[in-house]
C-alpha cells in the first residue's frame, strides 16, 4: 500500500522522512517516478494528475496539500473519488501572520508613509484609532475564524460575510447576497478568504468595490480568480478604493508588465501568506489516513456540491 506525493520535491523530502519514521507500514512514492500504480491508494498532490482514474486505478483518497482546492479542477475528478483539505495548523498561523501584516499596514497608512519614504516627504496623517476601523473578512470558515480571533485584541470593529449563516463572538455576520451590501457599507478594510468556486469567481468587482465606503481598502488572500483586476485599477485611480494587498493573482507568477508591479497602492506578494509545513502538516495527513484506514470520517473532507 503506497501514497504517491505529488508538489514541491524539497518539501517532499520532509514529508518522507517523516513517513519513514512514524509510518513505516505507507510506502512511499514521489511523482513522476510512481512505481506499480497499482498499489498507489493515496495521492498527496497540489495539482492531480490528468486521467487520474486511469493512470491510478487503485486510489481511494486525494489529499490537496492545501487549504484551497481549485486548483484540482474538482470537474475533472470522479464524483466518487474522496477529496480532503488540508487543515494545517502551519497555514493558519500564516493566514493570521500575513492577515495582521496586512490589517495593520492598512490601518496604520503604511501603503502612503513607504511611498513618502521614497520621495523623501516626512509627513504625518491622522492617525485613526482602532476601535473606528472597521475590518471585515469575508469567508468564515477555518482560516476567517483564526484571523478574526487574531486581530481581536487590536480592538478593530470586527464583521464578517459568508454564504451562510455563522454566529461569531465579538464578529458581526452578515449571511448570503442579500447582506453583502449592507456588510461592504461598514468595512474601512475588507479582506477575502473566501474559497474559489463557481459563485465566488470575480466577487470582488467593480459593483462590489461601488458598496464600501469611498477610500476603502482590500486584501485578498483568497485566490487570484476572486478578483477582476482591471476592475481594482480602475477603483484605485478613481479613489474609490485607495491601497490593496495583495498575496494572489489570477496568472501567477505575474508577467513581467503586470500592472500591479510597481502600483504605488498596492503591496504585491508572490502566493506566500501561507505554506504548508510538512512539520504540522504531517500529523493532520497521518491523522486523516488512519481515520480512512478505520472506516471513520476524515477531517476536511470537501463537499463536492459546494466545492470546498
Ligand atoms: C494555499 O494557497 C492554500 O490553499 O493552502
Amino acid at each position: 500500500m503506497a501514497l504517491l506525493y505529488k508538489a514541491d520535491p524539497v518539501r517532499g523530502e520532509q514529508w518522507q522522512r517523516l513517513f519513514a519514521k512514524h509510518a513505516p507500514d505507507i510506502q512511499w512514492r514521489a511523482w513522476p517516478d510512481i512505481g506499480d500504480p497499482r498499489d498507489i491508494r493515496y495521492l498527496a498532490a497540489w495539482q492531480a494528475p490528468d486521467d487520474i482514474e486511469t493512470v491510478l486505478p487503485n486510489l481511494k483518497v486525494l489529499f490537496a496539500l492545501s487549504a484551497g482546492v481549485d486548483q484540482l479542477d474538482l470537474g475533472r475528478l470522479p464524483a466518487t473519488l474522496p477529496v480532503v483539505r488540508l487543515l494545517d495548523p502551519g497555514i493558519s498561523q500564516g493566514m493570521c501572520e500575513y492577515a495582521s501584516f496586512a490589517v495593520l499596514s492598512l490601518h496604520r497608512d503604511m501603503v502612503r508613509y513607504r511611498q513618502q519614504q521614497t520621495e523623501r516627504c516626512w509627513q504625518a496623517h491622522r492617525l485613526v484609532p482602532a476601535q473606528q476601523r472597521r475590518v471585515g473578512v469575508m469567508g468564515l470558515g477555518l482560516q476567517a475564524r483564526h484571523i478574526l480571533n487574531t486581530l481581536k485584541p487590536f480592538g478593530f470593529a470586527l464583521s464578517g460575510w459568508a454564504r451562510s449563516e455563522h454566529h461569531i463572538d465579538g464578529v458581526e455576520c452578515f449571511a448570503g447576497t442579500g447582506q453583502l451590501p449592507a456588510f461592504l457599507s461598514q468595512c474601512d478594510i475588507v479582506l477575502c478568504v473566501l474559497p474559489l468556486t463557481e459563485q465566488t469567481k470575480g466577487i470582488l468587482n467593480r459593483q462590489l468595490f461601488q458598496h464600501l465606503p469611498r477610500g476603502a481598502a482590500l486584501v485578498n488572500m483568497g485566490r487570484g480568480g476572486h478578483l477582476v483586476e482591471a476592475h481594482l485599477l480602475e477603483a484605485l485611480a478613481s479613489g474609490q478604493l485607495s491601497a490593496a494587498v495583495l498575496d494572489v493573482l489570477e496568472q501567477e507568477p505575474a508577467a513581467p508588465d503586470h500592472p500591479f508591479w510597481n502600483h504605488r497602492q498596492i503591496i504585491l506578494t508572490p502566493h506566500i501568506a501561507a505554506m504548508t509545513q510538512p512539520e504540522s502538516a504531517f500529523g493532520v495527513l497521518l491523522d486523516n489516513i488512519r481515520r480512512h484506514q478505520r472506516g471513520e470520517t476524515m477531517l476536511g473532507l470537501v463537499d463536492r456540491e459546494r466545492s470546498y
